[in-house]
């Protein structure tokens, strides 16, 4: 599969005026349960989601673009890009790069602030008609608690995803590599944020069980998981990295066997939903995450490759159901048999 390459899109979202019409999908809402059709309905941290298929943060930017593609109403939920105290540009490029089976990013989290965010982005968000997940990060515990906290005042979103897992900035890895951070951070923000709380966790770390546990002790309400991989690229004509900050983080179907173990051990562990991440392209690539106990996922670096993925997938997942017999998509959730 070959992901973008050459375009910052990231920086310059998408130029969409170039991409050729194509039909809206049918909006099916919540309540619609058609017979014999399969129930792809789930319940998550208390949430209900009309599907498991999310969309990833930093790679739907805030729905904006992918709106005039098609109706957003058929996405489980949206996850907006990480939302930061004050406007950052993110690290100078080059700092996108395609590889085998992926793409590195070093993007550095580059996002207009809450300030703006609240302003122009959200009400324009909410009319997506799906749930609402808006993911922020901070430089320490204060810059979380205070996101958290304007967040939490405002009407239509559904969740807050806690990015803990930044890979591409300063300190942006600390709290998912020390539990007890992990801990403090989450219990801080549950004091100020009546919002469900998802904890999003790096898998650059020796045990991303134990930061689970730590995230579950703080009070998460669901965890998500993996973000990036920290990877590298080089150009050996140049004897240079490619990205200007040397590593990045990769995404893309290379980390899908990295992040499907990440959930089936961490599934063992807590009691704390999943959101499974990583690498998922296809219907089949979402019924693994469920199997190995994932209760959603979010669709990611697809999104580039097609930005009609996700209602895709959504109807791959429905027609896998159809195909066997499965009449209820939760009834997959951590089905999976094991080896005798
Ligand atoms: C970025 O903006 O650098 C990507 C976001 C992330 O890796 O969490």
């Amino acid at each position: 599969m070959r992901y973008v390459a050459h375009m910052d899109v990231f920086a310059v979202p998408f130029l969409f005026d170039t991409v050729p019409s194509h039909p809206k999908p049918h909006r099916r809402t919540m309540t619609e349960s058609r017979p014999n059709e399969p129930d792809l309905r789930v319940s998550f941290a208390g949430i209900e989601l009309p599907n498991p298929i999310l969309v990833a943060s930093g790679t739907f930017a805030y729905g904006q673009e992918v709106a005039r593609l098609y109706d957003l109403s058929v996405l489980g939920g949206l996850v907006s890009k990480t939302i930061t105290r004050e406007p950052r540009a993110g690290n100078p490029p080059p700092r996108i790069m395609e590889t085998v089976g992926g793409m590195l990013n070093s993007i550095g989290l580059q996002n207009p602030g809450i300030d703006a965010f609240l302003a122009e982005y959200l009400p324009v968000l909410r009319e997506a008609g799906c749930p609402l997940i808006v993911n922020v990060a901070g430089e320490d515990a204060e810059d979380f608690v205070a996101l958290a906290e304007r967040v939490g005042r405002e009407p239509g979103i559904a969740a807050v995803e806690l990015n803990l897992s930044c890979p591409n900035v300063a300190g942006g890895l600390d709290f998912s590599t020390k539990p007890q951070e992990t801990e403090g951070v989450i219990r801080a923000v549950k004091q100020v944020c009546s919002l469900p709380i998802f904890a999003k966790l790096s898998p650059n770390v020796t045990s991303i069980v134990e930061v689970a546990q730590a995230a579950e002790a703080g009070g998460a309400d669901g965890l998500s998981m993996i973000n990036t991989v920290v990877g590298m690229a080089i150009d050996a004509k140049k004897r240079r990295p490619v990205l200007a900050r040397g590593t990045g983080g990769l995404s893309g179907s290379a980390i899908k066997p990295v992040a499907l173990a990440a959930v089936w051990r961490t599934s063992q562990a807590v009691k704390l939903p999943i959101i499974g991440i990583g690498g998922i392209t296809s219907a089949t690539d979402v019924v693994e995450f469920l199997l190995a106990g994932a209760s959603a996922v979010q669709v990611g670096t697809a999104n580039f490759v097609d930005p009609w993925s996700a209602p895709k997938i959504i109807d791959g997942l429905a027609a896998w159901c159809r195909d066997e017999g499965v009449d209820r998509v939760s009834d997959l959730v951590g089905a999976m048999k094991t080896n005798a």
